[in-house]
Formats: structure tokens, C-alpha cells, sequence
């Protein structure tokens, strides 16, 4: 399986911390927040990573990951994610989109792909020794998931649709930034509309799954949150600084 890091956008929510550079360059403790997905997916054995950068700074993250080699990293490769055109606007084309670029990288592999502004000490090796075909998602109980993609149950316990950023979510749990996807994932992602917002969404990619009946999903065990929000931010920087310490 090879390994993908969405590290585009403009972190514009983290303003005007991301003017100096990319949001997943900021600090979490003693490291770069985007050491933290790459050290989640390496944990797992997967070492062929590609980060998918955007916005004005994307140049920084060379300079700060070189070859990747001190993380663990076997092989490394960027993509950059421009613009689109949205309204006559030029926006960031959203999740989805940034996947669509990691096709050839692929190369008919299955992906595990981490937003990177996600940290969590889960250890996904075991979900991505044993998956097969299909999306695996990963749940995590919030007390905010209007947040959040957020997944609506039928009565057996199975995910019937995912909802993003519901105002009133049907359930408590946050679909987080950790995926698991087969190689269909790329023709997908060729079906899908821009959102409302002009964005290709990851919650519609996974509900592309949810149709076939090929989305299985997992609660997240151990430590997770984003770091998106000054609040989420610090979260995530008291959280990594008092188990680094
Ligand atoms: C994105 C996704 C959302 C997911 C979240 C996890 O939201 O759209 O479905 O739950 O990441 O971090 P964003 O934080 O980019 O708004």
C-alpha cells in the first residue's frame, strides 16, 4: 500500500499564523504538524509517500522534509495543487481533488491517505495489513461533530450515508482524516460534482463507496484530533507535548 498526505489549502482559519507558511509546517510541540501523519503511516510500514502541497508556501515543505530519509521515508514524491475555477474566482479545488492528483503515483495501488492536519497515536497496521478492496474509515466519538463528516447508522450498525458538517449531526462521531481506499478510488473521484462550496468532497467520495456497499468503517483507538482551528491546534500541542516530554 502506498501512502498519501493532503497538505494543500491556505489554512486560512489559521490566520495570520499560515501568512509566514503552510499551515502543516506549524509547530505541534517540538515538530512540523505534517512529522505527524508521515510517522503514523511509517509506524504502519508504509514508506513510498506522497504529499499532496498548494498554496503560497508549498516551497517550505522541501526544505523542512528533504529526501524524507530521517522520518523513515523510502521514497518521496510532492504534488502541487492549484487553483480552480469556481464563480469566475480561482478556489482550492478541495480533498477529492488533491487525491485525483496521486493516480500515476498509485500506480494501481490501494492508498492509505492521512489529511495532514491530523494527529493521532492509533496504530493503523493491523486495518491496513487486513484490508482487501473497498474504503476503511476510521470513527471517533467528539463532543462537536457538526465539525466533522459525520456518519448517519441505519439499525444495524452500518453507515448508511455520511453527512459533511451537518448543522443537526445524527450521530456523535467524527469520520476523521485517516482512509484507507482501493484503486477505484481514482475513477470515483472522476464522478464526483463540486459541492455547493466548488469543492470535490471527501465525504462524497466515501459515500460513492457507501453506494456500492463497499465502505467498512472502525472506531479510532487512542488519541486523535485535527489542528485546523486555534483551538483544535492546541489542543493537539498539549495533547503531543506533555507525551513527548
Ligand atoms: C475535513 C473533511 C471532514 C473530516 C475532517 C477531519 O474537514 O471534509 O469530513 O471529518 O476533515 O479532519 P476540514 O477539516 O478540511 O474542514
Amino acid at each position: 500500500m502506498k501512502g498519501i498526505i493532503l497538505a494543500g489549502g491556505l489554512g486560512s482559519r489559521l490566520y495570520p499564523l499560515t501568512y509566514a507558511t503552510n499551515k502543516h509546517l506549524l509547530p505541534i510541540y517540538d515538530r512540523p504538524m505534517v512529522f505527524y501523519p508521515i510517522q503514523t503511516l511509517v509506524n504502519a510500514g508504509i514508506t513510498e509517500i506522497m504529499i499532496v502541497v498548494g498554496g503560497p508556501h508549498a516551497g517550505h515543505f522541501m526544505g523542512v522534509l528533504k529526501n524524507g530519509v530521517e522520518l523513515g521515508i523510502k521514497h518521496l514524491e510532492f504534488a502541487f495543487q492549484d487553483t480552480v475555477d469556481h464563480n469566475k474566482k480561482k478556489i482550492e479545488g478541495g480533498i477529492s481533488h488533491a487525491l485525483s492528483l496521486c493516480e500515476n503515483f498509485a500506480d494501481n495501488s490501494s492508498v492509505a491517505v492521512i489529511l495532514g492536519d491530523n494527529t493521532t497515536d492509533t496504530d493503523m497496521s493491523g486495518a491496513v495489513k487486513n484490508f482487501k478492496d473497498g474504503a476503511m474509515i476510521f470513527l471517533k466519538k467528539v463532543s462537536d461533530p457538526n465539525r466533522y463528516g459525520v456518519p448517519v447508522f441505519d439499525g444495524n450498525h452500518k453507515i448508511s450515508s455520511i453527512e459533511e458538517k451537518p448543522r443537526e449531526p445524527k450521530s456523535d462521531y467524527a469520520v476523521t482524516g485517516l482512509y484507507l481506499y482501493d484503486n477505484t478510488v481514482f475513477s470515483r473521484i472522476k464522478t464526483l460534482k463540486p459541492s455547493s462550496r466548488g469543492e470535490l468532497e471527501i465525504t462524497d467520495l466515501n459515500n460513492s463507496y457507501i453506494k456500492d456497499g463497499k465502505l467498512a468503517w472502525t472506531e479510532l483507538s487512542g488519541f486523535w484530533t485535527d489542528a485546523g482551528t486555534y483551538d483544535s491546534l492546541f489542543v493537539a500541542n498539549e495533547y503531543w507535548a506533555k507525551k513527548h516530554l
